[in-house]
C-alpha cells in the first residue's frame, strides 16, 4: 500500500498507471461499501460463547470438550457463518433468522417452508439429545446451536420480511453507508472496540436469582423477549438517518445485555442436554 502511495505521488509515474490505480482502488472501495455482512459480527457470537462457557456445569463442560475435541464455544460460534457461502450448506441459510410482523408472534406468523431460526434450533437440540446420532452430527449441530442462540438475541434477526430484517433500511453510520441490520450485527459492537473476551469478562455481575430468571422459559419465550426489542429498534432510526455516538450511548447497553442473555440461555440449554 505504501509502495503504491509513493508511486502514485511520484511525478515520474505515467498518467495511465495513475488511472489504473485509481480505478482499482475505487473498485475495492465500492466492493467494501456494498458487501453485506449478514452476521452478529464474530465478536458478538464469540462473546456469547465465552459467557456460556462460564455457566456450564462440570459434566456438560466435559461432554462438550470431548465433542468439540478441545475447541471452545467461542471458537466454534462463528462456524455457521463460515459455511454460509458453501453451496453444500445452502439449506441452513434460512436458519439464521425468522421473520414476523412487528405486531405478531412466532406462533401466528407465516412460516418459511425452508425452515427458520426456531426450527433450526429445535433440530439442533433434537440431534444433540438423540442417543443414536453420530458423533460427527452431534459436533456439527452443537456448533450450529452455539451460533443460532446468538442470532436469536440479535433483534434484527427477528425482523420483518418486507425489509429483510432491516437489511434494506439504509442509514448512515458515522458518515458511511450502512443499514439497520448491519448496525446491530456489527457496527455498534465494532465501534465500542472491546474484544469478545473483554465483553465476556466485563458482562454485568448478576445474582444467582437474576441469572435463573434470565434462563427461565422456552426458546419461544426467548423469541418473544427479543422481539419486544425488535420493535424498539425499528423505531430507533429513520431511513437515511445519520447515526453516531449518541446511538451507541443509547443502544450499546442493550447489545451487551443481549450478548449476556444469549450466553446464559445457551448454557442453560447445554446443561439440560449434557448434564
Ligand atoms: N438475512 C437475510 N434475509 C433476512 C431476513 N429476511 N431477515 C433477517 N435477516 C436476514
Ligand atoms: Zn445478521
Ligand atoms: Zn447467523
Amino acid at each position: 500500500m505504501l509502495f503504491l502511495a509513493i508511486m502514485y505521488l511520484s511525478k515520474k509515474y505515467s498518467k495511465m498507471m495513475k488511472r489504473i490505480i485509481t480505478i482499482t482502488l475505487s473498485f475495492i472501495w465500492v466492493l467494501g461499501a456494498f458487501a453485506t455482512d449478514d452476521v452478529w459480527g464474530p465478536t458478538g457470537h464469540r462473546a456469547t460463547g465465552k459467557i456460556a462457557e462460564k455457566h456450564l456445569t462440570k459434566k456438560a463442560k466435559r461432554a462438550i470438550d470431548e465433542l468439540l475435541e478441545g475447541e471452545s464455544l467461542a471458537f466454534v460460534s462463528t462456524y455457521a457463518d463460515e459455511i454460509k457461502s458453501d453451496k453444500n450448506y445452502r439449506k441452513f441459510y434460512p436458519w439464521h433468522y425468522v421473520n414476523m410482523p412487528l405486531d405478531g408472534n412466532y406462533e401466528t406468523a407465516a412460516k418459511n417452508p425452508k425452515g427458520d431460526l426456531v426450527t433450526g434450533i429445535q433440530h439442533c437440540i433434537k440431534v444433540l439429545k438423540d442417543k443414536n446420532a453420530s458423533v460427527d452430527d452431534k459436533r456439527f449441530y452443537l456448533k450450529m446451536l452455539v451460533h443460532l442462540i446468538g442470532d436469536l438475541h440479535q433483534p434484527m434477526h427477528i425482523g420483518q420480511k418486507e425489509d429483510k430484517g432491516g437489511n434494506t433500511i439504509q442509514v448512515q453510520w458515522h458518515g458511511r453507508g450502512s443499514n439497520l441490520h448491519r448496525v446491530w450485527d456489527e457496527n455498534l459492537i465494532k465501534k465500542w472496540d472491546m474484544s469478545y473476551v473483554e465483553l465476556a469478562d466485563n458482562a454485568k455481575h448478576l445474582s444467582k436469582h437474576q441469572i435463573k430468571a434470565l434462563q427461565a422459559g422456552s426458546v419461544l419465550d426467548w423469541v418473544k423477549d427479543t422481539h419486544s426489542l425488535t420493535k424498539k429498534v425499528y423505531k430507533s432510526a429513520k431511513v437515511g438517518e445519520k447515526l453516531g455516538y449518541r446511538y451507541s450511548y443509547v443502544y450499546f447497553p442493550i447489545v451487551r445485555q443481549q450478548l449476556q442473555k444469549g450466553g446464559l440461555r445457551l448454557a442453560k440449554l447445554l446443561n439440560d442436554i449434557f448434564d
